[in-house]
């Protein structure tokens, strides 16, 4: 009887104190566990996530990237916007200012929202990794998978209406490997991230076009399908 008694204490215990931290081998995601995404979340509590969100990818640990790089590139704009941007990785202006698109991919980008009536105050901005690469060079796919469950998380924070992916390794990483910018531009995609479903498009890369201006009317097809689709799903551009 005794021994039965002691039996249950030990059960109710091992419960109390979550037994799947003794018995389960596999590795707990706690920062995963503690974010509780919710529709139409306030801007204070958004705010927290996405600083708690930046605290985790500053504490990254053994990343040449973080290594190489003076400052964590997180995100610009506002984060209750209906919009949010991908890019590739912060360069040397970026890296310096701590900043996404504060150099010349940067400016085109501002024209480009500007070309249909948005700019940084309609829209959030963040890229794939967010330190620079070394010499500007692309993060490796080791790189942008380490670096995918943050942008994930941070893509739920925001829970974006339009997600616009600018060049191959947002549009790799999101939607998927096989894909070749130049085929799967312009086109919408629906896309569940976490908890979260949005209107998913992607265009050419600014710095690629200033490589490449011939390429810009393309572009210029996509952003105005933004700007269509902005008005049917009658997005707030106050983000409220
Ligand atoms: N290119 C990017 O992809 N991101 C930046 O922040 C700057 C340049």
């Amino acid at each position: 009887m005794k021994k039965k008694f002691k039996s249950i204490k030990v059960k109710l215990y091992h419960k109390l104190i979550n037994n799947k931290l003794i018995y389960d081998n596999k590795p707990l995601n706690r920062y995963k566990n503690s974010v509780n995404i919710i529709p139409n979340m306030s801007l204070t509590k958004k705010q927290n996530l996405l600083s708690l969100l930046k605290d985790k990818i500053k504490s990254i640990r053994n990343c040449e990237l973080k290594k190489n790089a003076t400052n964590l590139v997180f995100s610009d704009g506002n984060a209750l916007a209906k919009i949010m941007i991908i890019g590739e990785g912060p360069g040397a202006n970026e890296d310096k200012e701590g900043k996404p698109f504060v150099g010349r991919a940067g400016k085109l980008l501002d024209k480009m929202l500007e070309s249909i009536k948005l700019n940084r105050k309609n829209v959030y901005i963040s890229n794939v990794v967010n330190f620079r690469p070394p010499e500007n060079r692309k993060p490796t796919e080791e790189e942008i998978i380490r670096y995918l469950p943050f942008l994930e998380k941070h893509i739920e924070i925001i829970n974006p209406k339009i997600l616009l992916l600018l060049g191959s390794t947002a549009l790799n990483a999101i939607i998927g490997n096989e894909l070749v910018i130049s085929k799967a531009r312009g086109k919408w995609i629906n896309k569940k991230i976490g908890n979260i479903e949005t209107s998913v498009i992607a265009s050419f890369h600014p710095a690629f076009l200033m490589r490449q201006p011939d390429q810009k009317k393309f572009a210029w097809e996509d952003l105005k399908m933004i700007r269509k689709k902005i008005s049917e799903f009658k997005i707030n551009l106050n983000g409220k």
